[in-house]
């Protein structure tokens, strides 16, 4: 506890006044000075500078630390992936980034002139970096685009877009959680797997992905959670595993996406090394930066009953904030709960239990801020929607709400 309380610490008051040993009040001072005048970008809560916020939304989007060497050169996806149409590619949960098109790419989608159940356009996106989350090396082979490289970003998972060009096409939202995404599909089109290991990816459903599956073994796949309001939220995934964002990014991009570079965690024995370089060590600040820049997404006008929503705050103020506590909605930087404390235990038949597969054996309490915009819930997604949150809470915790007071504290959750 007492690491969480110092983390926090200097976590709000930033690296830059932390490095500067004066009185609070005078460091404060200074620092205003030297941000008139040019000296610093310490322009953000947590310490961290624009110009690494910016670079980590680069890898955000773009950077596949090299594991091309997973999904091409062991996976073989560039050959499943050089057949797939636009509309196939889309219908599996693909995003389409409008903004890397160029306007005569937007007026032939438009007017019908490129077409989008032809493979050759699927390979002209990837070309112009416009398939969210994909990075394909395009090169002339005979004389014909080939794709000859792929792999794959954080931003697979972790964005989405606004659909305002097409449905699945439009500007980027970083940090949404893609739950149109069928990963276990897509990577079930890989030549390279045995048929029992197929089957378990395509089990999976869109939205989720088993993040563990290929090192213990045990196929219970988790919702992709998003990737905002993780601000001053010291204990990352829904088990707590790491206590901030970079140790799960370094989990991820070695173990998962398998980027080169090494991840050993000595709580669950997983130890990996890809490759004999490091891709990902001096990518990780930027990229942490980045995603503790986002902010949860408000929400949108008129989508809840502001009154009711205030009623609603009452009921949650004395059933659930003893958990749900402070201006994330969470205690999870205090404490972590045991497996009996989450509603979406026990598992569906058949599916271990998430928290028994990781370090911690326990779960967080889930930051709720923003979580009007990514059902279903619960780790597992048990719960589809709010109300089916607040009803599993009320018979399991014999609450005894009544349906005016379930309808209120719904009205609540949609508001934060
Ligand atoms: C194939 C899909 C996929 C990719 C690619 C992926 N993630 Fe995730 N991510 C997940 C899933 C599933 C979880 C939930 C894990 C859990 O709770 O145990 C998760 C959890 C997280 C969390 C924890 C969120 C929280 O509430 O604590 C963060 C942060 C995150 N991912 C960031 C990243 C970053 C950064 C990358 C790129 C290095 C990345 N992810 C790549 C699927 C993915
Ligand atoms: C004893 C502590 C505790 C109390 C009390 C509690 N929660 Fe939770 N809550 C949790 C934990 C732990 C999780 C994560 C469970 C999981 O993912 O399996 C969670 C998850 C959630 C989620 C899912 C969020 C997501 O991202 O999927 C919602 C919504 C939620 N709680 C709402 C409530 C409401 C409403 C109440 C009051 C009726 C409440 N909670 C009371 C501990 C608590």
């Amino acid at each position: 506890m007492h690491t969480v309380v110092r983390r926090h610490f200097t976590r709000s008051w930033g690296r830059c006044e932390s490095r500067i040993r004066m009185p609070e009040s005078l460091a404060r001072l200074v620092l205003a000075g030297a941000l008139a005048m040019g000296l610093g970008a310490c322009d953000s809560s947590d310490g961290s500078t624009s110009d690494q916020v910016a670079e980590g939304k680069q890898t955000f989007r773009y950077e596949t630390f090299g594991d091309e060497t997973k999904w091409t050169d062991v996976l073989r996806l560039h050959e499943a992936i050089s057949t797939v149409d636009p509309a196939t590619a889309l219908s599996v949960g693909l995003k389409v980034d409008s903004e890397a098109l160029p306007p005569a790419v937007v007026t032939g989608i438009q007017n019908g002139s490129i077409s989008l159940t032809d493979p050759a356009t699927t390979l002209a996106l990837l070309k112009l970096d416009a398939v969210v989350g994909v990075k394909g090396t395009v090169t002339v082979v005979n004389g014909k685009d080939t794709l000859t490289r792929v792999g794959i970003t954080c931003a697979l998972c972790h964005s989405t877009v606004d659909d305002s060009f097409a449905p699945g096409v439009g500007k980027r939202l970083d940090g949404y959680p893609n739950r149109d995404l069928d990963v276990g599909t897509i990577v079930a089109l890989s030549p390279a797997l045995d048929d029992a290991t197929r089957a378990v990816f395509k089990s999976w459903g869109k939205g989720r992905y088993d993040p563990r599956f290929n090192l213990d073994g045990q196929n219970g796949p988790q919702v992709i959670p998003p990737a905002y309001g993780l601000q001053d939220v010291h204990s990352v995934t829904a088990t707590g595993d790491g206590t901030e964002v970079q140790y799960w990014n370094r989990y991820v991009a070695v173990t998962q996406m398998g980027g080169h570079g090494s991840f050993s965690e000595p709580r669950t024995g997983v130890s990996v090394t890809n490759g004999s370089d490091d891709l990902v060590s001096s990518k990780l600040p930027g990229l942490q930066a980045y995603q503790l820049s986002i902010p949860a997404p408000a929400p949108p006008a008129g989508s809840f009953d502001a009154a009711a929503a205030t009623r609603g705050k009452q009921v949650f103020d004395a059933t659930c904030a003893t958990c749900h506590s402070g201006p994330q909605f969470t205690d999870a930087n205090t404490r972590l709960h045991p497996v009996s404390d989450s509603m979406g235990e026990p598992e569906a038949s058949g599916v271990p239990s998430y928290a028994s597969r990781s370090a911690t054996k326990m779960y967080r309490t889930a930051p709720l801020k923003g979580v009007w915009q990514h059902p279903p819930y619960f780790h597992n997604g048990s719960a589809a929607t709010l109300e089916d949150v607040v009803s599993t809470y009320n018979d399991r915790r014999s609450l005894g709400l009544t349906s005016d007071q379930r309808t209120d504290l719904v009205e609540y959750l949609k508001s934060l």
